[in-house]
C-alpha cells in the first residue's frame, strides 16, 4: 500500500471509504482536508503510516499498522496489560500481536464494552479529562430507586472527589438503570449508585459515544471498521468543540 514516493491522497481516502474518488477531490478542492495541519492540494501523494489526514478538523486513521477493537469484557478480568497479582487481563483476550492497550478502564467486575488499540493518539483523546465522549451504563442495583435518587442521580451526586456532572438516568426496570456520563471517574457509576442508596450488584457498559453492540458475547471481541474509527473520532471532536464554547462536559466541582 505504502509506496516511496507515497500513495495519492484522493486514492487513499476513497479507498478508507470515505466516499467515492471524486468526493474525496472535492473534499480537498474545498480546502476541507488537512495533512500535516496544512491545507491539501489535489494529487497530493501522501505516506499512510507517517501523514496525519484530518477532515474537517476530525483525524481518519489512514495508517495500515493501527488496529482498533472492540472487546466485550467479562467480569473478573483486569483491565491492564499485565497483573501483579497473576488474574486474567483484557489483553489476553485479544491478538498478541500488534501489541494493543485497553483504552480506559473498566473494574475488575463490571462487563461491557472497552476499546483496545495500539493507536496511542486515539487512546489520549479519548482518556483525556477535557474530551467528555458518552459511556452508557447499565446498572443492576439493590431496591426500586425512587424519584428522589433518580433526580439526584441525573442533577449530580456529592462523591468524594467533588459533585458528578449532570447524567441522563432512565429505569428501564426497577431496578435497573440506564446510566450515561461523560466524564470517567474511578468506579464513578458505583459510587453514585452507593450514594443514593442503591449500590449496584452488576454493570455493564452498553455503549462509548457511537460504539454500541448487542451481539457481542462476554469474552469476544471484534475490530472496528474505519467508519466506526471515524465516527468516534469525530465524537470525540464534537465534545472537545462543545467544551471549548462552554457548553460540553463541565468538570467536577470540588
Ligand atoms: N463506573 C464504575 O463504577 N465502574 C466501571 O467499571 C465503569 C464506570
Amino acid at each position: 500500500m505504502s509506496s516511496p514516493e507515497g500513495e495519492r491522497l484522493q486514492k487513499v481516502l476513497a479507498r478508507l471509504g470515505v466516499g467515492s474518488r471524486r468526493h474525496c477531490e472535492d473534499l480537498i478542492a474545498d480546502g476541507r482536508v488537512l495533512v500535516n495541519g496544512a491545507p491539501a492540494r489535489l494529487g497530493q501523494r501522501i505516506h499512510d503510516t507517517t501523514d496525519r489526514v484530518e477532515i474537517d478538523g476530525v483525524p481518519v486513521p489512514v495508517r495500515p499498522d493501527l488496529v482498533h477493537y472492540l472487546l466485550n469484557k467479562p467480569a473478573g478480568v483486569v483491565t491492564t496489560a499485565a497483573d501483579p497479582q497473576g488474574r486474567p487481563t483484557v489483553v489476553q483476550l485479544v491478538p498478541d500481536e500488534p501489541r494493543v492497550f485497553p483504552v480506559g478502564r473498566l473494574d475488575f467486575e463490571t462487563e461491557g464494552l472497552l476499546v483496545l488499540t495500539n493507536d496511542g493518539e486515539l487512546t489520549h483523546r479519548l482518556t483525556h479529562p477535557s474530551f467528555g465522549v458518552e459511556k452508557e451504563y447499565l446498572a443492576h442495583v439493590e431496591g426500586r430507586p425512587g424519584r428522589g435518587a433518580l433526580r439526584a442521580l441525573r442533577q449530580g451526586v456529592e462523591l468524594d472527589d467533588g459533585v458528578t456532572a449532570p447524567a441522563t438516568v432512565a429505569a428501564i426496570e426497577p431496578d435497573v438503570l440506564r446510566i450515561v456520563i461523560h466524564e470517567g471517574r474511578n468506579r464513578q457509576v458505583r459510587r453514585m449508585c452507593e450514594a443514593v442508596g442503591h449500590p449496584v450488584r452488576r454493570l455493564v457498559r452498553s455503549r462509548i459515544g457511537p460504539l454500541h453492540d448487542r451481539t457481542l458475547a462476554p469474552g469476544e471481541w471484534r475490530r472496528l471498521s474505519l467508519d466506526e474509527v471515524r465516527q468516534l473520532e469525530e465524537a470525540i471532536a464534537a465534545t472537545s468543540s462543545n467544551s471549548r464554547n462552554g457548553a460540553g462536559p463541565s468538570r467536577p466541582q470540588r
